[in-house]
């Protein structure tokens, strides 16, 4: 990228001045650079206008799950989740981001149990007493994206579900209070794989967590297996998913040959997944949507 004058637009879209705006930024970046620090492009970085935005689609977002908890209930399907979510989407003039989305049939993923993540909705699926559900819903509102996913305890589950529940949940938070300015990624997955591992769980690997807001799925890949003060640094503006899969067993898991979609444990143990979305600021982080 050409480097700007002091005097010209800064590139972050705010109207004022390179020298007034980003100059000490892309000093600190360069920086890093040098010390062969992963850093994200300018693209990653949303403008206070794309924030707005992307905050106004959280908006539909955090509506729909909130629906969603208030009507989900054993004895209704998955499909029933998937309905609820189409409507309360597109009655907000949003479109659920899933549909269609690289052959996903459904506008939200519907994850019981043993199922990790992008379980596809189905009339056939009928939740009883006992599963733990992951709703994942993700939603596009004038072309801004927003992701999040909550879990669902149906009827009477066991300690050792809830507990997995719980303390998926507490990663989630330990890993929002681990965001910090010029921080690091690894300093997020550091918190959470910690957290997991001491109540005997084990993080799933191969999938993780994402950039978003422009785009459903934006650089960086935020995996929870990786070590403090590494991966891509912390820079305000950069806005990303918190997402980690805990396995109750083991870390390994396949995915299903015929669907496609469907993440399954190799054991067969359950899995739990929260999801928020947050935006490095300048003083810490600001959870977006959740
Ligand atoms: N919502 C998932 C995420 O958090 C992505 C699901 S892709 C889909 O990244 F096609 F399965 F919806
Ligand atoms: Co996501």
């Amino acid at each position: 990228m050409r480097r700007l004058k002091p005097d010209e637009a800064c590139w972050c879209g705010s109207g004022v001045m390179y020298r007034n705006c980003h100059v000490a930024f892309d000093k600190k970046i360069d920086m890093y650079k040098k010390k062969h620090v992963k850093v994200p492009s300018h693209n990653l970085i949303k403008t206070p206008e794309q924030v707005e935005m992307i905050r106004k689609s959280a908006e539909v977002n955090v509506a729909v799950l909130d629906y969603v908890a208030e009507h989900i209930k054993e004895g209704i399907s998955t499909q029933e989740i998937d309905d609820m979510v189409y409507q309360e989407t597109t009655k907000r003039g949003a479109i659920p981001a899933p549909l269609n989305y690289e052959g996903f049939p459904k506008s939200v993923c519907t994850s019981i149990d043993d199922v990790v993540c992008h379980g596809i909705p189905s009339s056939e699926r009928i939740l009883k007493s006992g599963d733990i559900v992951n709703v994942d819903c993700s939603t596009i509102l004038d072309g801004y994206f927003s992701d999040s996913s909550r879990m669902f305890m149906i009827g009477e589950v066991s300690d050792e579900k809830r507990k997995l529940v719980e303390v998926t949940k507490e990663c989630v938070e330990l890993g929002l209070a681990a965001v910090k300015p010029w921080g690091f990624l690894g300093d997020i997955a550091d918190v959470i794989s910690r957290h997991a591992n001491e109540n005997g769980y084990r993080v799933v690997r191969e999938i993780g967590g994402h950039g978003v807001g422009l785009e459903f799925h934006e650089e960086p890949f935020v995996s929870y297996v990786i070590r403090k003060g590494t991966g891509m640094l912390l820079a305000p503006g950069l806005m990303f998913t918190i997402e980690p899969m805990i396995n109750m067993g083991s870390e390994k898991v396949y995915t299903d040959r015929f669907d496609g979609w469907t993440v399954y444990t190799s054991d067969g143990k359950p899995s739990a997944q929260w999801e928020i979305q947050v935006l490095v600021t300048d003083d810490g982080a600001e959870v977006i949507s959740w």
